[in-house]
């Protein structure tokens, strides 16, 4: 059998090499506790999002309330059950259709005698609820990760 006589290798990490990675771990664990108080503290809590209402639409939802639109119309599915749900309306009928509606009534939708800045104001509010999200949901149970194929079964 062939020995070689090698020196014993070095310890790796060596003890000193080691007691300074415990130092610079624990200063930088120190660091981060400093930092992110300093962050917890001096956050305003303000989370830079824009307003969903433009000015007019802000204008419109004071139409909105002084007429009782919500008596028969739902956002989101919750309101009145005379008239369809207006969460999406623009977006199914447009700006044009959407204000001839309003000032002419249609069906059981009376003829409310809105003015023409009113029916502008609603149109915009209307517009900037469309924005806030989608009613009907598309799907039901709702799909929080993308399936396989998209049939959306095991199929
Ligand atoms: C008395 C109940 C009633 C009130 C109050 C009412 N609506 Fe309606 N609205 C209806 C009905 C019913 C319809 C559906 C008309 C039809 O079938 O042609 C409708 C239709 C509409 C539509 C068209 C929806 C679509 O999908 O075609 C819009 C837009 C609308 N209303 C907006 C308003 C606004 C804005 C107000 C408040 C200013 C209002 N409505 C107040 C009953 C009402």
């Amino acid at each position: 059998m062939l020995y070689f006589p090698v020196s014993e290798p070095p310890l790796s990490p060596t003890p000193d090499a080691l007691s300074r990675l415990n130092r610079w771990v624990l200063s930088s664990l120190g660091v981060s506790f400093l930092v992110m108080s300093a962050g917890v503290f001096l956050d305003t809590g303000a989370t830079g999002k824009t307003a969903l209402f433009s000015p007019s639409g802000v204008e419109g939802k004071k139409v909105w309330n002084e007429n009782n639109c919500m008596v028969c119309h739902q956002f989101f599915g919750m309101g009145g059950y005379l008239g369809p749900d207006l969460t999406n309306v623009i977006d199914r009928l447009g700006p044009e259709t959407t204000a001839w509606v309003l000032r002419n009534g249609r069906g059981s939708m009376p003829d409310m005698n809105l003015s023409d800045a009113d029916i502008a104001a609603l149109v915009a509010f209307l517009s900037d609820m469309t924005t806030a999200g989608t009613f009907p949901q598309k799907s039901w149970p709702a799909q929080w990760f993308p399936t396989a194929n998209k049939n959306g079964d095991d199929s």
